[in-house]
């Protein structure tokens, strides 16, 4: 996710001229004479966000290069409704940004935007010590002694963070690749690969949750079965799936996520069986976010010679899961996890 500074693309935020330029109370960038009449200082005030917010929060990490999911705010909401959360002042909404409950001892930030002309006034320091409030009472309802928190941030504010608490797990690189550059499975190849629905959930959800460290069967339910594209599996011979992945429509091209396998010949199968889904549509481009801790994927994003596109930062507050990162050829999304 690039932290992008730029004031021209504030028409892309469809923020009300009335907010724009609003400067919150705190911090004012503008020189005040005795003349000038000192207005009422305005609160922030930091709220859940409704169901129709965070599809404009979707497109705010649209307009940053984020690329969601074209159907990701349905899934994002089920999963958790009360993990989105808004900055508004005088009734407009000046920052965005989230904390999804997996488990009690897990939680996932993300969807961290503040609009372009509103950067650098605190809004953002404002909404971080607001998460790590709301983060410790949800906390103190967990019932292990070591949660976690993650999150993917981008690496201009990955200082910041660290300040908060957090600490750097391993860089991500999102890396891109053009439709129609992937051959045909041969026979032998096909015939170990599934469509999702042929396995029992219960199996599936076990092999997620070796990977992603906890069950998110509601998650699941939704994510698997993608409205626009497709979740594929390649089992072995004894019945045991061996590599799960998803490719799903986004606002620019595909996106994979997750891809997790037993090993890298299963992951570069799955990856040609994604990517043969999509390849024969139109021209288009496929995303894939990798984690470098696994070498085995970022040999297999060489081997395909796709392109890195900009790379984040997986980060933990509270001790960092132990997840088989060399079975982790790509994270299922840098927004939740
Ligand atoms: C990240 C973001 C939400 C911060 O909001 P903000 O209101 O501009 O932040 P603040 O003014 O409160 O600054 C808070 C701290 O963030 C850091 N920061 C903000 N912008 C930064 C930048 N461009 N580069 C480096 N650090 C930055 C600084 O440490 C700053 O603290 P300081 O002012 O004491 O130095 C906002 O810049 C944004 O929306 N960026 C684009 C989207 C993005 O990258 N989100 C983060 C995803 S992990």
């Amino acid at each position: 996710m690039k932290a992008s500074n730029t004031s021209d693309e504030t028409s892309k935020y469809a923020l009300p001229a009335s907010s724009l330029g609003n400067k919150i109370a705190f911090k004012s960038s503008k020189s005040v004479t005795s003349q000038t009449p000192i207005p009422a200082p305005t609160e922030i005030q930091i709220r859940q966000m409704t169901r129709s917010e965070l599809d404009l929060c979707l497109q705010w990490a649209a307009n940053e290069g984020w690329n969601p999911g074209l159907h990701d705010a349905e899934i994002f909401w089920v999963t958790d409704p009360q993990g989105f959360f808004v900055a508004e002042q005088d009734g407009q909404i000046i920052g965005t940004g989230s904390m999804v409950y997996y488990s009690p001892n897990l939680f996932f930030l993300g969807l961290f935007i503040v609009p372009p002309n509103l950067r650098g006034n605190g809004i953002g320091r404002e909404m971080f010590s607001h998460w790590q409030s709301h983060m410790q009472q949800r906390l103190e309802l967990a019932d292990d002694q070591s949660p976690k928190i993650g999150m993917d941030g981008v690496l201009a504010m990955q200082p910041f963070y660290k300040q908060g608490g957090f600490r750097l797990e391993h860089q991500q690189t999102r890396h891109s690749i053009m439709t129609g550059a992937w051959t045909k499975l041969n026979p032998n190849e096909s015939v170990c690969t599934r469509d999702v629905a042929e396995l029992p959930f219960e199996q599936v959800l076990e092999f997620d949750r070796l990977h992603f460290g906890v069950r998110r069967s509601t998650f699941l339910r939704q994510w698997l079965q993608p409205k626009d594209g497709w979740t594929r599996c390649v089992v072995g011979a004894d019945g045991q799936i061996t590599a799960l992945g998803t490719i799903r429509r986004a606002t620019k091209g595909w996106r994979i996520g997750p891809l997790f396998a037993t090993g890298r010949e299963a992951a570069d199968l799955l990856l040609r069986d994604l990517c043969n889904r999509v390849n024969q549509l139109r021209s288009d481009v496929v995303y894939l976010d990798v984690p470098q801790a696994n070498s085995d994927a970022v040999a297999l994003v060489k081997k395909y010679q796709m392109s890195p596109e900009f790379t984040c930062g997986r980060m933990y507050c509270g001790p960092a899961p132990t997840l088989p990162w060399q079975q982790i050829f790509g994270v299922t999304s840098l927004e939740l996890g």
